[in-house]
Protein backbone atom coordinates (compact mmCIF):
# COMPACT_ATOMS: atom_id res chain seq x y z
CA UNK A 1 0.00 0.00 0.00
CA UNK A 2 1.18 3.66 -0.99
CA UNK A 3 -0.79 5.30 2.28
CA UNK A 4 -1.69 3.60 5.54
CA UNK A 5 -3.45 5.60 8.04
CA UNK A 6 -4.48 4.20 11.28
CA UNK A 7 -6.66 6.18 13.12
CA UNK A 8 -5.02 8.85 12.50
CA UNK A 9 -6.69 12.19 14.36
CA UNK A 10 -5.41 15.86 14.46
CA UNK A 11 -6.57 18.40 17.31
CA UNK A 12 -5.40 21.94 16.69
CA UNK A 13 -4.32 23.59 19.72
CA UNK A 14 -6.52 26.40 20.87
CA UNK A 15 -5.44 30.09 21.65
CA UNK A 16 -4.12 31.04 24.69
CA UNK A 17 -5.49 33.44 26.80
CA UNK A 18 -4.75 37.00 25.56
CA UNK A 19 -2.51 39.77 27.41
CA UNK A 20 -5.98 41.89 27.42
CA UNK A 21 -6.42 42.77 30.85
CA UNK A 22 -3.32 41.92 32.29
CA UNK A 23 -1.47 45.06 33.77
CA UNK A 24 1.58 45.49 31.53
CA UNK A 25 4.07 48.23 32.36
CA UNK A 26 4.43 49.70 28.72
CA UNK A 27 4.05 53.07 27.33
CA UNK A 28 4.83 55.24 23.54
CA UNK A 29 5.14 53.14 21.21
CA UNK A 30 5.15 49.84 22.40
CA UNK A 31 2.02 50.73 23.98
CA UNK A 32 0.29 51.97 20.56
CA UNK A 33 1.38 48.71 18.43
CA UNK A 34 0.18 46.24 21.66
CA UNK A 35 -3.49 48.69 21.26
CA UNK A 36 -3.34 48.38 17.87
CA UNK A 37 -2.69 44.43 17.73
CA UNK A 38 -5.78 44.09 19.90
CA UNK A 39 -7.84 46.49 17.54
CA UNK A 40 -6.88 43.92 14.78
CA UNK A 41 -7.44 40.80 16.79
CA UNK A 42 -10.78 41.49 18.59
CA UNK A 43 -11.21 37.55 18.91
CA UNK A 44 -8.24 37.22 20.82
CA UNK A 45 -10.01 35.76 24.14
CA UNK A 46 -9.41 32.14 24.60
CA UNK A 47 -10.49 29.70 22.20
CA UNK A 48 -10.87 26.00 22.35
CA UNK A 49 -8.98 23.48 20.80
CA UNK A 50 -10.56 22.18 17.19
CA UNK A 51 -10.77 18.52 16.51
CA UNK A 52 -10.04 19.09 12.58
CA UNK A 53 -9.84 15.23 11.52
CA UNK A 54 -11.11 12.15 13.90
CA UNK A 55 -10.43 8.49 13.99
CA UNK A 56 -9.15 8.43 10.08
CA UNK A 57 -8.27 4.78 8.85
CA UNK A 58 -7.59 4.19 5.13
CA UNK A 59 -5.04 2.57 2.70
CA UNK A 60 -4.52 3.45 -1.45
CA UNK A 61 -3.38 1.13 -3.36
CA UNK A 62 -0.04 2.25 -5.74
CA UNK A 63 -1.03 3.96 -9.06
CA UNK A 64 -4.56 4.77 -7.65
CA UNK A 65 -6.79 7.69 -7.58
CA UNK A 66 -8.34 8.24 -4.47
CA UNK A 67 -10.58 11.24 -3.32
CA UNK A 68 -10.64 13.35 -0.52
CA UNK A 69 -14.22 15.09 -0.77
CA UNK A 70 -16.39 17.33 1.91
CA UNK A 71 -17.41 20.56 2.29
CA UNK A 72 -15.09 23.75 3.67
CA UNK A 73 -13.57 22.56 7.04
CA UNK A 74 -14.33 19.09 7.37
CA UNK A 75 -10.80 18.31 7.83
CA UNK A 76 -9.84 17.93 3.85
CA UNK A 77 -6.89 20.28 4.04
CA UNK A 78 -6.15 18.86 7.32
CA UNK A 79 -5.85 15.07 5.88
CA UNK A 80 -3.61 16.10 2.69
CA UNK A 81 -1.11 17.92 4.90
CA UNK A 82 -0.26 15.35 7.15
CA UNK A 83 -0.08 12.84 3.85
CA UNK A 84 1.93 15.52 2.50
CA UNK A 85 4.21 15.45 5.67
CA UNK A 86 3.54 19.14 6.49
CA UNK A 87 2.21 18.46 9.63
CA UNK A 88 2.43 15.55 12.09
CA UNK A 89 -1.02 13.99 12.89
CA UNK A 90 -2.03 14.09 17.04
CA UNK A 91 -2.73 10.54 17.53
CA UNK A 92 -2.80 7.42 15.28
CA UNK A 93 -0.06 5.86 13.23
CA UNK A 94 -0.03 5.59 9.77
CA UNK A 95 2.48 5.37 6.32
CA UNK A 96 3.08 7.44 3.31
CA UNK A 97 5.51 5.81 0.43
CA UNK A 98 6.55 3.77 2.98
CA UNK A 99 8.22 6.57 5.18
CA UNK A 100 6.15 6.64 8.88
CA UNK A 101 3.93 9.42 9.22
CA UNK A 102 6.48 11.13 11.95
CA UNK A 103 9.14 10.82 9.52
CA UNK A 104 7.67 14.19 7.67
CA UNK A 105 10.83 15.29 5.52
CA UNK A 106 11.49 11.66 4.43
CA UNK A 107 7.77 11.60 3.36
CA UNK A 108 7.84 15.44 1.82
CA UNK A 109 10.75 13.71 -0.44
CA UNK A 110 8.43 11.27 -1.69
CA UNK A 111 5.79 13.79 -3.03
CA UNK A 112 4.03 16.30 -4.79
CA UNK A 113 2.25 18.75 -3.48
CA UNK A 114 -0.49 21.41 -4.24
CA UNK A 115 -2.30 23.71 -2.71
CA UNK A 116 -4.55 25.88 -4.19
CA UNK A 117 -5.78 28.31 -0.96
CA UNK A 118 -3.81 31.32 -0.14
CA UNK A 119 -0.33 32.11 -1.07
CA UNK A 120 1.01 29.40 -3.48
CA UNK A 121 4.61 30.08 -2.91
CA UNK A 122 5.54 31.26 -6.24
CA UNK A 123 8.06 33.93 -6.51
CA UNK A 124 5.65 36.88 -8.06
CA UNK A 125 8.58 38.84 -9.59
CA UNK A 126 9.33 35.93 -11.71
CA UNK A 127 8.15 35.20 -14.81
CA UNK A 128 5.55 31.39 -14.77
CA UNK A 129 8.87 29.69 -16.90
CA UNK A 130 11.10 31.38 -14.36
CA UNK A 131 9.44 29.75 -11.34
CA UNK A 132 9.26 26.29 -13.08
CA UNK A 133 13.12 26.78 -13.48
CA UNK A 134 13.82 28.46 -10.14
CA UNK A 135 11.80 25.44 -8.66
CA UNK A 136 14.02 22.15 -10.52
CA UNK A 137 17.21 23.54 -9.77
CA UNK A 138 16.55 24.12 -6.09
CA UNK A 139 15.75 20.59 -5.75
CA UNK A 140 19.20 19.67 -7.55
CA UNK A 141 17.68 19.03 -11.15
CA UNK A 142 20.21 19.18 -14.18
CA UNK A 143 19.70 22.57 -15.94
CA UNK A 144 18.69 20.38 -19.38
CA UNK A 145 16.47 18.43 -17.46
CA UNK A 146 15.48 21.24 -15.43
CA UNK A 147 14.61 22.77 -18.95
CA UNK A 148 12.86 20.08 -20.75
CA UNK A 149 10.46 19.10 -17.65
CA UNK A 150 9.57 22.80 -17.42
CA UNK A 151 8.52 22.72 -20.70
CA UNK A 152 6.80 19.98 -20.65
CA UNK A 153 4.86 21.13 -17.84
CA UNK A 154 4.38 24.43 -18.86
CA UNK A 155 2.25 22.43 -22.39
CA UNK A 156 0.66 20.39 -20.37
CA UNK A 157 -1.04 22.87 -18.20
CA UNK A 158 -1.81 25.33 -20.71
CA UNK A 159 0.53 28.06 -19.74
CA UNK A 160 2.75 28.12 -22.93
CA UNK A 161 1.59 31.12 -24.58
CA UNK A 162 1.77 32.75 -20.84
CA UNK A 163 5.10 31.98 -19.45
CA UNK A 164 6.46 34.54 -20.23
CA UNK A 165 4.34 36.79 -17.76
CA UNK A 166 5.61 37.06 -14.20
CA UNK A 167 3.24 35.53 -11.93
CA UNK A 168 1.80 38.60 -10.33
CA UNK A 169 0.55 39.46 -13.48
CA UNK A 170 -1.23 36.37 -14.29
CA UNK A 171 -5.11 35.51 -13.41
CA UNK A 172 -5.77 33.29 -10.10
CA UNK A 173 -6.65 30.08 -12.46
CA UNK A 174 -3.54 30.57 -14.03
CA UNK A 175 -1.46 30.89 -11.05
CA UNK A 176 -3.28 28.33 -10.01
CA UNK A 177 -1.96 25.87 -13.01
CA UNK A 178 1.22 27.37 -12.55
CA UNK A 179 1.14 25.59 -9.19
CA UNK A 180 -0.09 22.44 -11.19
CA UNK A 181 2.85 22.33 -13.32
CA UNK A 182 5.46 22.66 -11.08
CA UNK A 183 3.70 19.56 -9.40
CA UNK A 184 4.80 17.72 -12.70
CA UNK A 185 8.25 18.74 -12.02
CA UNK A 186 9.63 15.47 -10.54
CA UNK A 187 8.08 12.31 -11.38
CA UNK A 188 7.30 11.38 -7.37
CA UNK A 189 5.44 8.27 -6.10
CA UNK A 190 2.74 10.16 -4.54
CA UNK A 191 0.81 13.84 -6.03
CA UNK A 192 -1.47 15.37 -3.76
CA UNK A 193 -3.54 17.80 -4.96
CA UNK A 194 -5.79 20.07 -2.37
CA UNK A 195 -8.97 21.44 -4.21
CA UNK A 196 -7.07 21.85 -7.61
CA UNK A 197 -10.59 22.37 -9.76
CA UNK A 198 -11.64 25.06 -7.63
CA UNK A 199 -11.07 28.35 -10.00
CA UNK A 200 -10.78 26.45 -13.08
CA UNK A 201 -13.17 27.38 -16.20
CA UNK A 202 -14.82 24.50 -17.49
CA UNK A 203 -12.00 24.10 -20.46
CA UNK A 204 -9.20 23.86 -18.11
CA UNK A 205 -11.29 21.68 -15.19
CA UNK A 206 -11.80 18.76 -17.68
CA UNK A 207 -8.01 19.31 -19.09
CA UNK A 208 -6.72 19.17 -15.47
CA UNK A 209 -8.87 15.84 -14.90
CA UNK A 210 -7.70 14.16 -18.41
CA UNK A 211 -4.06 15.26 -17.20
CA UNK A 212 -4.30 13.99 -13.44
CA UNK A 213 -5.90 10.49 -14.99
CA UNK A 214 -2.83 10.64 -16.70
CA UNK A 215 -0.56 10.98 -14.02
CA UNK A 216 -2.13 7.68 -12.44
CA UNK A 217 -2.44 5.59 -15.41
CA UNK A 218 0.60 6.44 -17.31
CA UNK A 219 3.00 7.69 -15.09
CA UNK A 220 2.02 5.03 -12.47
CA UNK A 221 1.92 7.88 -9.64
CA UNK A 222 -0.73 7.43 -6.58
CA UNK A 223 -2.91 10.05 -6.90
CA UNK A 224 -4.81 11.57 -3.70
CA UNK A 225 -7.08 14.59 -4.67
CA UNK A 226 -9.63 16.66 -2.28
CA UNK A 227 -12.62 18.67 -3.51
CA UNK A 228 -15.98 20.34 -1.87
CA UNK A 229 -17.63 19.54 -5.10
CA UNK A 230 -17.98 15.33 -5.42
CA UNK A 231 -19.07 15.30 -9.02
CA UNK A 232 -15.95 16.07 -10.93
CA UNK A 233 -13.45 13.90 -8.59
CA UNK A 234 -16.43 11.20 -8.86
CA UNK A 235 -15.17 10.77 -12.11
CA UNK A 236 -11.95 9.38 -12.22
CA UNK A 237 -11.26 8.56 -8.43
CA UNK A 238 -11.27 4.51 -7.84
CA UNK A 239 -12.09 5.32 -4.21
CA UNK A 240 -12.89 8.32 -2.48
CA UNK A 241 -13.27 9.09 1.54
CA UNK A 242 -16.32 11.61 2.34
CA UNK A 243 -15.62 13.89 5.48
CA UNK A 244 -18.05 16.03 7.33
CA UNK A 245 -17.01 17.83 10.43
CA UNK A 246 -13.59 15.87 10.75
CA UNK A 247 -15.50 12.44 11.02
CA UNK A 248 -14.86 9.84 8.20
CA UNK A 249 -18.71 9.48 6.66
CA UNK A 250 -17.96 7.20 3.92
CA UNK A 251 -15.21 5.52 2.09
CA UNK A 252 -15.23 3.18 -0.81
CA UNK A 253 -16.21 3.13 -4.59
CA UNK A 254 -18.58 6.01 -6.12
CA UNK A 255 -20.53 2.91 -6.26
CA UNK A 256 -20.83 1.57 -3.15
CA UNK A 257 -21.52 5.28 -1.54
CA UNK A 258 -24.30 5.90 -4.50
CA UNK A 259 -25.87 2.50 -3.44
CA UNK A 260 -26.30 3.88 0.03
CA UNK A 261 -29.33 6.24 -1.22
CA UNK A 262 -30.46 3.64 -3.18
CA UNK A 263 -33.96 3.82 -1.81
CA UNK A 264 -34.12 7.34 -2.73
CA UNK A 265 -35.27 9.71 -6.52
CA UNK A 266 -33.72 13.24 -6.39
CA UNK A 267 -36.82 15.52 -7.56
CA UNK A 268 -34.90 19.11 -8.66
CA UNK A 269 -37.54 21.62 -9.21
CA UNK A 270 -37.58 25.69 -10.34
CA UNK A 271 -41.01 27.82 -8.83
CA UNK A 272 -42.10 30.91 -9.29
CA UNK A 273 -44.89 32.49 -6.93
CA UNK A 274 -46.08 31.96 -3.59
CA UNK A 275 -43.52 31.58 -0.62
CA UNK A 276 -42.60 28.10 0.94
CA UNK A 277 -45.53 25.99 1.47
CA UNK A 278 -46.06 25.76 5.33
CA UNK A 279 -47.80 22.58 5.13
CA UNK A 280 -45.97 19.42 5.90
CA UNK A 281 -44.00 17.91 3.36
CA UNK A 282 -46.02 14.33 2.36
CA UNK A 283 -44.19 11.37 4.11
CA UNK A 284 -42.51 9.95 1.01
CA UNK A 285 -40.11 13.11 1.10
CA UNK A 286 -37.32 12.68 3.55
CA UNK A 287 -35.32 16.02 2.51
CA UNK A 288 -36.04 19.52 1.24
CA UNK A 289 -33.21 21.88 0.19
CA UNK A 290 -35.04 25.56 -0.74
CA UNK A 291 -33.03 28.36 -1.86
CA UNK A 292 -33.40 31.40 -4.09
CA UNK A 293 -32.09 31.42 -7.81
CA UNK A 294 -30.09 34.28 -8.32
CA UNK A 295 -31.64 36.91 -10.30
CA UNK A 296 -34.42 39.00 -10.83
CA UNK A 297 -36.77 36.28 -11.63
CA UNK A 298 -37.75 35.68 -7.95
CA UNK A 299 -37.24 31.65 -8.91
CA UNK A 300 -36.61 29.66 -6.57
CA UNK A 301 -34.51 25.94 -6.78
CA UNK A 302 -35.73 22.88 -5.41
CA UNK A 303 -34.06 19.97 -4.33
CA UNK A 304 -36.44 17.37 -2.78
CA UNK A 305 -35.50 13.75 -1.53
CA UNK A 306 -38.14 11.08 -2.24
CA UNK A 307 -38.49 7.65 -1.18
CA UNK A 308 -38.01 5.56 -4.44
CA UNK A 309 -40.31 2.81 -3.10
CA UNK A 310 -43.41 4.63 -3.11
CA UNK A 311 -44.85 4.94 -6.40
CA UNK A 312 -47.03 8.22 -5.93
CA UNK A 313 -44.59 10.03 -3.75
CA UNK A 314 -43.71 12.76 -7.17
CA UNK A 315 -47.30 13.47 -7.97
CA UNK A 316 -47.40 14.16 -4.38
CA UNK A 317 -44.67 16.63 -4.30
CA UNK A 318 -46.19 18.47 -6.86
CA UNK A 319 -49.62 18.26 -5.74
CA UNK A 320 -47.69 19.86 -2.14
CA UNK A 321 -46.67 22.66 -3.90
CA UNK A 322 -49.72 23.48 -6.41
CA UNK A 323 -51.53 23.88 -3.20
CA UNK A 324 -49.44 26.46 -1.72
CA UNK A 325 -49.65 28.23 -4.76
CA UNK A 326 -46.65 27.85 -6.48
CA UNK A 327 -45.90 27.45 -10.19
CA UNK A 328 -43.55 24.73 -11.33
CA UNK A 329 -41.54 25.71 -14.42
CA UNK A 330 -38.85 23.10 -14.52
CA UNK A 331 -38.68 19.63 -12.79
CA UNK A 332 -36.34 16.59 -13.30
CA UNK A 333 -36.79 13.25 -11.49
CA UNK A 334 -33.41 11.60 -11.15
CA UNK A 335 -30.85 9.14 -9.28
CA UNK A 336 -29.35 10.31 -6.14
CA UNK A 337 -25.31 10.96 -7.17
CA UNK A 338 -22.39 11.33 -5.25
CA UNK A 339 -22.80 14.75 -4.33
CA UNK A 340 -26.20 13.90 -2.83
CA UNK A 341 -24.44 11.42 -0.19
CA UNK A 342 -21.80 13.75 0.49
CA UNK A 343 -24.54 16.40 1.46
CA UNK A 344 -26.76 14.08 3.29
CA UNK A 345 -23.93 13.06 5.05
CA UNK A 346 -22.83 16.72 5.64
CA UNK A 347 -26.11 17.82 7.02
CA UNK A 348 -26.52 14.28 9.31
CA UNK A 349 -22.83 15.46 10.65
CA UNK A 350 -24.07 19.08 11.46
CA UNK A 351 -27.00 16.94 13.97
CA UNK A 352 -29.89 18.07 11.17
CA UNK A 353 -32.50 15.86 10.72
CA UNK A 354 -32.37 13.59 7.10
CA UNK A 355 -34.91 10.54 7.26
N1 LIG B 1 -3.82 25.87 11.80
C1 LIG B 1 -5.03 25.70 12.32
N2 LIG B 1 -5.30 26.06 13.59
C2 LIG B 1 -6.51 25.88 14.14
N3 LIG B 1 -7.56 25.34 13.49
C3 LIG B 1 -7.37 24.96 12.21
C4 LIG B 1 -6.11 25.12 11.55
N4 LIG B 1 -6.23 24.66 10.29
C5 LIG B 1 -7.50 24.23 10.16
N5 LIG B 1 -8.19 24.41 11.30
C6 LIG B 1 -9.59 24.02 11.56
O1 LIG B 1 -9.70 22.63 11.33
C7 LIG B 1 -10.92 22.33 10.67
C8 LIG B 1 -10.65 21.61 9.37
O2 LIG B 1 -9.99 22.51 8.49
P1 LIG B 1 -9.43 22.08 7.07
O3 LIG B 1 -8.64 20.83 7.22
O4 LIG B 1 -8.74 23.25 6.48
O5 LIG B 1 -10.78 21.75 6.27
P2 LIG B 1 -11.11 21.79 4.70
O6 LIG B 1 -9.82 21.73 3.96
O7 LIG B 1 -11.97 20.59 4.49
O8 LIG B 1 -11.85 23.06 4.43
C9 LIG B 1 -11.66 23.63 10.51
O9 LIG B 1 -12.53 23.78 11.60
C10 LIG B 1 -10.54 24.65 10.58
O10 LIG B 1 -11.02 25.88 11.06
MG1 LIG C 1 -9.06 22.94 2.49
Amino acid sequence: MTIQLQGVRKVYPGRAPSLRGTKLEIQGPALWIRNALQAVRPTAATTPPVAALANCTLSVAPGEIFGILGPNGSGKTTLIKILAGLIRPTAGVGQVAGVPLAETRAIRRQVSYVSTTGWMGLEWALTAEENLHFFARLSGMPTALAKHRSDEALRALDLWADRAKSVSALSNGMRQRVIMARALLWHTPMVLLDEPLVGLDPHHRHALLQLIEGLARERGQTVVISDHDAEAVATLADRVLLLAQGQVAGYGTVTDLVERLRDRRIVDLITTGASAPDAVPPAAVSRVVRRPRPGPLGQVQWQVTVDARQSGALMEVIAWLERAGVTITELTERAPSLQDVLADEALSAAGQVTA
